[in-house]
């Protein structure tokens, strides 16, 4: 078995060491630039680490674990114009370092290679594994397209942000874990069961991402704070925050959320002065445990030693408590 470092420290060496066409150097710096910024790796990891629980030559499954990790880059290039977001990683995004142009096309050709890298190991399970790949990334488009669409919307419910997110975060984290099982020939009720574990964390992932987008440190979270009360994004704390306050507090978020001129820091901290009001910190929290608690209650059933699923474990506990 393979440690979380012995893990992270060989996928990155593997995604820096990815060949490329050397032109034209515009379409591909920037994949460069946003592959080599590192990031958790979690998807990368967690179908490492899923594999690994069957299989110890985890190094066959690289191209596999990349092609997840550059379609995540993709769907973020993406993602960061969309939300007009300039800080990722501590660093400038794609299109404020070059332009929206380049964060579109480069994203674009991002899609081929994870395509190219997830068929380039013809491995057990293969159709299986495309199968399980196309549809995890259509999903996350169909949740981009909710997320945008709920922007404009103030009648978003709880159930609607929930499945907006597992489509935008969560399908993506489950497909890693289950295609980590099905090329290591696991069972289809174990590839199943880890799908529905990666559903359910990855739904308390992005709750805590949209937390931290409020409450998180800039310097360690890399991306910028408040974007997401800035475009007035129908997380789980706005939803909730609505139905908790009182006529008064509502009436200033409808403003705030309807203004079209404002000053950002102002705007944020008005929202979040309402958040806190509501103690929206604790309902948070404990959505974010019942998920986790959902989530092992599946893993708990995959038919593997507790000694070979300890490390899995180890790791996705530890993202619960992240501040990044
Ligand atoms: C960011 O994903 C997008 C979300 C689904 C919240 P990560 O938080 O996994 O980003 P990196 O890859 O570690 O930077
Ligand atoms: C991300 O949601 C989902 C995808 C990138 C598909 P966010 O928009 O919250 O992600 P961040 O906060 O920009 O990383
Ligand atoms: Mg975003
Ligand atoms: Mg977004
Ligand atoms: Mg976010």
């Amino acid at each position: 078995m393979y440690t979380q470092e012995e893990l992270t420290k060989a996928i990155n060496d593997y995604i820096d060491h990815l060949p490329y066409n050397p032109q034209p150097a515009g379409l591909y710096d920037p994949i460069k630039y946003v592959l080599g910024a590192g990031g958790k790796r979690m998807r990368c990891l967690l179908m490492l680490m899923a594999y690994n629980m069957y299989k110890d030559d985890v190094s066959s499954i690289f191209p596999n674990a990349a092609a997840l990790e550059t379609y995540h880059n993709f769907t973020l290039l993406h993602d960061d114009l969309m939300d007009r977001a300039d800080m990722r990683r501590g660093r400038p995004t794609v299109h404020i370092k070059w332009n929206d142009n380049a964060a579109i096309l480069s994203g674009d050709a991002m899609i081929i290679l994870a395509y190219q890298l997830m068929a380039q190991h013809e491995g057990t399970n293969q159709s299986k594994v495309l199968k399980t790949f196309s549809e995890a990334a259509l999903g996350v488009c169909e949740g981009q397209q909710y997320d945008m669409e709920f922007e404009q919307r103030d009648d978003v419910t709880e159930d609607e942000y929930l499945e907006m997110i597992r489509l935008k975060t969560s399908v993506l984290l489950a497909a890693a874990l289950k295609i980590g099982a099905l090329l290591a020939g696991a069972s289809d009720e174990d590839a199943e069961l880890l799908y529905e574990f990666g559903e359910k964390v990855g739904l308390a992932f992005q709750l805590q991402d949209d937390y931290l987008d409020v409450y998180g440190d800039p310097k360690v979270f890399g991306k910028k704070i408040g974007g997401d009360i800035l475009c007035n994004k129908k997380t789980f704390m706005l939803i909730n925050t609505l139905n908790l306050c009182n006529e008064e507090q509502k009436a200033v978020l409808q403003a705030w959320m309807d203004k079209k001129d404002f000053v950002a820091e102002e705007k944020i901290k008005a929202v979040t002065d309402i958040y806190d009001a509501v103690n929206i910190k604790q309902v948070c929290q404990s959505k974010m445990t019942q998920l986790y608690d959902e989530g092992f209650h599946a893993f708990h059933q995959v038919k593997v030693g507790d000694e070979r699923k300890q490390i899995l474990k180890d790791y996705v506990e530890q993202l619960m408590g992240r501040n990044f």
